[in-house]
């Protein structure tokens, strides 16, 4: 009777008993960028389709899987250090499967084939649909190999099924793929050819998280701005889908996911400033502050261009967070051109910023063609030089906000207290204040008093 009923639920659901009874369990791990998070996400869905269960617990696993980046040399390697441990695990449990998927499936298949001698599985970025079929593959003893890149796959018709636990904020991806082709990037030759997805399903899927009350939104892209969609006389650009989106959804908030200096127009600035509901917050990624380089990274944009960006940025939107990525020691980088970098980052005074050594990647046209010629110990330091410049700009900025007030999703407890909220305001800046009887996923207006070097510190207002 219990087994009949379940059927009923089971087929109810659209769900395949004879899958679920099998009851195998996977365990994902994620390396690199949010576009990997959101990745996993759609390979938990596709498994789940497929009769898996996720687990949390490695050692419960049927199925391992590492979602891998290949951006630097040094993701690569800390990658290779996990895949020794499942190895390890494997031997006392010849019946598990492991998988590599994602960047490094696709860069290196070969080389993870010849390491993973019994039953490799390695599915590149485009293949996740095939996972179930691979992994059949693999149980009955056969390699589960697919690495194949495609001009179309956007997994657009794939509900994901959210790793964050809160169902407070979720990833949309509405773009993959880059045809930028920076000299230094890995990325076009891992990721393949850009593509957008239909802005109906996106659409749909924002309105799918508001109903289940989600309330903020990552719109994600490898070059998220260059989003557009041409299909017979429906033209969406990414000014014109973020519009719609935070127009149709006024219980969400919107953020976005990495915009390219070239492709940020005035338009989208204006979106922004139009709907409260888009957050204040341009990652600009600038790289380097000198036009030589960036013509020789092939960034397509100078120094000036860039500038202009900056500046429209904070004519629309003077209470907006700008974040940026810096790479130091990129080839034929001299002292002068790292100078311009520096004072860069005093024009723009960025409120955070991630900081890289140029690594050079096999493949690309800076490793084919080009000189890694900055020594080392210069890497080194240029790095340094930026890291200090960039903790005392953020510090100088972070006190600017003491005594004001901003809108706090609230994401959950504060690591440190139990008795304090930890959310962040529309900035992207991580705020921390005491509980009284707001609960997570409330917005609270609350006034900073302090801060420290990644917080601000504050008090709810009460009216
Ligand atoms: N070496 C160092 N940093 C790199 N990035 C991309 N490729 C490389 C590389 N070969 C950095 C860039 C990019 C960020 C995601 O990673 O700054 O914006
Ligand atoms: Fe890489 Fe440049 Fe594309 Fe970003 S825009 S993913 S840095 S090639």
């Amino acid at each position: 009777m219990i087994y009949e009923l379940l059927t009923l639920f089971l087929h109810w659901k659209n769900l395949d008993v004879k899958k679920i009874m099998a009851n195998k369990k996977f365990y994902i791990e994620t390396y690199g960028c949010q576009m990997n998070v959101a990745d996993s996400e759609v390979v938990a869905s596709v498994l789940k389709d497929n009769g898996y269960l996720k687990t949390q617990d490695i050692n419960q696993a049927d199925l391992i899987l590492v979602n891998t980046c290949s951006i630097r040399e040094n993701a690569e390697q800390r990658v290779w250090g996990r895949l020794d441990k499942f190895r390890q695990i494997k031997k006392g449990k010849p019946e598990l499967k492991v998988g590599v998927i994602g960047c490094m499936a696709e860069r290196l298949k070969e080389k993870l084939v010849e390491k993973e001698k019994t039953r490799p599985c390695v599915i590149g970025p485009d293949a996740y649909r095939a996972l179930p079929s691979l992994l059949e593959r693999v149980e009955s003893g056969q390699k589960g190999i697919n690495t194949i890149l495609s001009k179309e796959e956007t997994y657009g018709d794939i509900i994901p099924i959210r790793a964050a636990e809160n169902n407070i904020s979720a990833f949309i991806s509405i773009m993959r793929g880059c045809n930028n082709m920076c000299s230094y990037c890995i990325v076009p030759y891992v990721r393949g050819r850009e593509r957008s997805r239909d802005p109906q399903t996106i659409l749909n899927e924002t309105q799918l998280l508001a109903k289940e009350c989600f309330k903020e939104i990552t719109l994600l892209g490898q070059n998220v701005n260059s989003y557009n969609w041409e299909h017979k006389e429906n033209k969406t650009n990414f000014s014109k889908l973020l519009d719609e989106a935070a127009s149709k959804n006024p219980s969400l908030r919107f953020r976005f996911a990495t915009s390219h200096p070239k492709d940020l127009s005035d338009e989208i600035i204006k979106t922004m400033a139009k709907h409260p509901n888009i957050c204040k917050h341009i990652h600009l990624p600038v790289q380097s502050g000198s036009s030589k380089i960036l013509k020789k990274m092939n960034r397509k944009y100078s120094r000036e261009w860039y500038i202009d960006r900056i500046d429209a940025i904070k004519k629309h939107l003077p209470d907006a967070e700008i974040t940026t990525d810096i790479m130091t020691g990129f080839c034929s980088e001299t002292e002068e051109d790292h100078q311009e970098t520096l004072s860069l980052m005093e024009y723009v005074q960025y409120d955070y910023a991630y900081m890289f050594k140029y690594s050079e990647r096999p493949g690309t046209k800076a490793a084919r063609v080009m000189d890694d010629d900055v020594p080392e110990e210069t890497k080194k330091r240029r790095l340094n030089e930026i890291i200090d410049l960039q903790t005392k700009i953020s510090e100088k900025n972070k006190l600017k906000t003491i005594g004001k007030s901003f809108d706090v999703l609230i994401e959950g407890t504060s690591k440190k207290s139990e008795d304090e909220h930890f959310g962040r305001n529309s900035q992207n800046q991580v705020v921390v204040f005491p509980k009284d009887d707001e609960k997570t996923g409330d917005i609270v207006k609350v006034k900073i008093d302090k801060t420290t070097p990644a917080t601000l510190i504050g008090k709810k207002v009460q009216f």
